[in-house]
């Protein structure tokens, strides 16, 4: 029998401490208000010293469990997958430990390396195990603790990224027309230009080299107006391409949920699509750049704000580091993120 993939389950989790735009004009050569024009962020949370990216991926996960009426025990899921730029080590991936502590039992669980697409890649992985009938249900986690790769010499990044988890349950269901169906994802990659996002050290390429890397190579670093062009022509592309392939017309899209890294990418994400601004989701200027869990922050935030009914046609596109770009089609279910 055919399966079909059905998002169940919405949680999220942001670490307490907001940091706002003033603060943070305290600490660098800033203003708030250069940072909410060209960004359109106003706040964004840091994790406290101490506070690894499992911490907060557990306490999302276990809320989008709960939103799907999950217990926290073995079977309630038959895998994990954690999309992540900052792991809590290079080795292992941290989500066999998020899948240890929610007491998931011996799942299979597996870390996604896309950077800020790596939610979208995530999803595509999740719902193909699924549809193949390698699984029933899986945990999809987005999870960041940006704060501890960001360069305190480097203004630009370090006003635009902020803390966060989000998480989604995906389940097979028999029929396509069910809400919540993912219908369609595309993704795509460009590594020759993979310079332009990039923490140089702390892989294999530059422990080989002679001598200690310098440790500026240790943080993040974006060249910031390159990648914006990147980022609004190819989350156009990809969503342009899947649109197509599911036979919706772009007008047709109720939310575009885009990857939250600039309120201005966001805008003119909506016009190449050809729609109204409004249909964008937009909480980057709560949140900031969540990398990997930017969407379901997004999403976990428009249904808390009742502004995502069930019914409606939701295309969902990130674009990050690699490069790497995707995006998702679905029809929003009936549910409460947690
Ligand atoms: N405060 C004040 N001035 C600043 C700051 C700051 N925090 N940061 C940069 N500036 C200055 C620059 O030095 C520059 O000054 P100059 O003109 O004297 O040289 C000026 O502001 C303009 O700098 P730009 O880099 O051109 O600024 P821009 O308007 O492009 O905004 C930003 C920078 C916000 C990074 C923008 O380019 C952007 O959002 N890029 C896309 C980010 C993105 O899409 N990321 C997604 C993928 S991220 C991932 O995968 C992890």
């Amino acid at each position: 029998m055919a399966h079909f993939a059905a998002l169940v389950g919405l949680g999220s989790y942001l670490p307490p401490r907001r940091v706002t735009n003033e603060e943070l004009a305290t600490m660098f050569d800033t203003s708030a208000e250069w940072i909410a024009t060209r960004t359109g962020i106003r706040a964004r949370h840091w994790a406290a010293p101490g506070v690894a990216t499992s911490d907060l991926a557990v306490e999302a996960g276990h809320r989008a469990l709960k939103s799907a009426n999950l217990p926290l025990e073995p079977g309630a899921v038959d895998a994990v997958v954690l999309a992540t730029t900052t792991p809590d080590h290079p080795c292992p991936a941290t989500a066999p430990q998020v899948a240890a502590r929610l007491g998931l039992g011996t799942v299979a669980a597996y870390d996604i390396a896309a950077v800020c697409s790596g939610f979208v890649y995530a999803l595509a992985t999740a719902s193909a195990q699924i549809t193949a009938g390698q699984a029933r249900r899986v945990l999809v986690i987005g999870a960041e603790t940006y704060s501890t790769i960001l360069n305190p010499a480097d203004r630009t990044t370090s006003v635009i990224f902020g803390d966060g988890a989000g998480a989604v349950v995906l389940r097979a269901v028999p029929d396509a027309d069910r809400p919540g169906v993912i219908l369609g994802v595309d993704l795509g990659s460009d590594g020759s230009r993979q310079d332009l996002i990039t923490i140089p050290a702390g892989g294999s390429r530059e422990r080989s080299t002679p001598g200690e890397p310098d440790p500026q190579d240790r943080y993040f670093t974006m060249q910031g107006k390159k990648v914006f062009a990147e980022a609004v022509n190819r989350m156009g592309e990809s969503a342009t391409a899947l649109l197509d392939r599911v036979g919706w017309p772009a007008g047709s899209v109720d939310h575009l949920v885009g990857h939250q890294a600039n309120i201005r990418i966001l805008k003119a994400l909506a016009q190449r699509l050809g729609l109204p601004e409004e249909r964008a989701v937009v909480n980057v200027d709560r949140v900031g750049n969540t990398s990997a869990a930017s969407i379901p922050l997004a999403l976990s935030d428009a249904v808390a704000a009742g502004t995502l009914p069930s019914g409606s046609r939701v295309l969902l596109t990130a674009f990050g580091g690699g490069l790497t770009w995707g995006a998702a089609a679905l029809t929003w279910p009936d549910l409460s993120a947690a």
